[in-house]
């Protein structure tokens, strides 16, 4: 993470969320929630992703949306990689983007507002909510104009059509899929219909070749099947 960024977890600060004091020395923190566990906070993301899963886990009651979060997560890692940028930053957005999907299940235009009330009130850094809050536009008027905000829209987007196309295979294995394979079923518009191809292509507008995509978040996902149990 950059110099410039901001972080919310500041020196002496309580946090509501736990209800507990947060102990801090020069640039971790802790936390002790109510069982009296200690819990390290980065101080760079202001949340870790032992944090970031205890939110999915209580946000989050269908096992598959779990899995997409942790297939995003996986996918923006790579993608960070491939571009040089923080693994950290962009895999946490990934993890924690669709925190209030079931709770706005019924209005697009809900999406991401919950998420962002919750990890605000968490502490976390403002560069993973506003990736967060960009990853939906049809929940305000901004539209995405930066690399990491295209990567998550783009990159959560395509880990559906991953899995679907996983799950038409025999043994329904992530290993089995080819890359190539993925790269054909984009151009089926009926296939995992859910996938909205458009957002998908963000991926050219930071100047990542569709097919090029397709190899890198096959990849990633393949790389944590066991997880997915796919
Ligand atoms: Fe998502």
């Amino acid at each position: 993470m950059g110099t410039s960024q901001v972080s919310y977890c500041k020196k002496g600060v309580d946090r509501k969320t736990l209800n507990d004091r947060i102990l801090l020395s020069s640039d971790v923190a802790f936390c002790y929630d109510s069982g009296n566990n200690r819990e390290t906070i980065d101080m760079d993301y202001g949340i870790t992703r032992e944090r970031a899963l205890k939110l999915l886990q209580q946000h989050l009651t269908n096992n598959n949306m779990i899995k997409h979060c942790i297939a995003s997560e996986a996918v923006m890692r790579k993608l960070a990689g491939h571009f040089g940028e923080d693994v950290d930053l962009w895999g946490l957005a990934g993890l924690l983007h669709d925190l209030d999907a079931e709770a706005t299940a019924d209005d697009l235009t809900q999406h991401t507002h919950q998420t962002v009330a919750i990890l605000e009130e968490e502490g976390v850094c403002a560069e993973i909510i506003d990736a967060i809050r960009m990853h939906n536009e049809a929940a305000h008027t901004e539209k995405r104009a930066q690399r990491f905000h295209h990567a998550l829209a783009a990159g959560e987007t395509i880990t559906g059509l991953i899995t679907a196309t996983a799950l038409v295979y025999p043994d329904k294995k992530l290993a089995s899929v080819k890359p190539k394979s993925v790269r054909k079923r984009i151009k089926e518009k009926a296939f995992a219909a859910g996938a909205n191809r458009d957002i998908i292509r963000e991926c050219e507008w930071i100047g990542l070749p569709i097919a090029d995509f397709c190899d890198l978040c096959l990849s990633a996902m393949q790389e944590i099947a066991d997880d997915l149990g796919l």
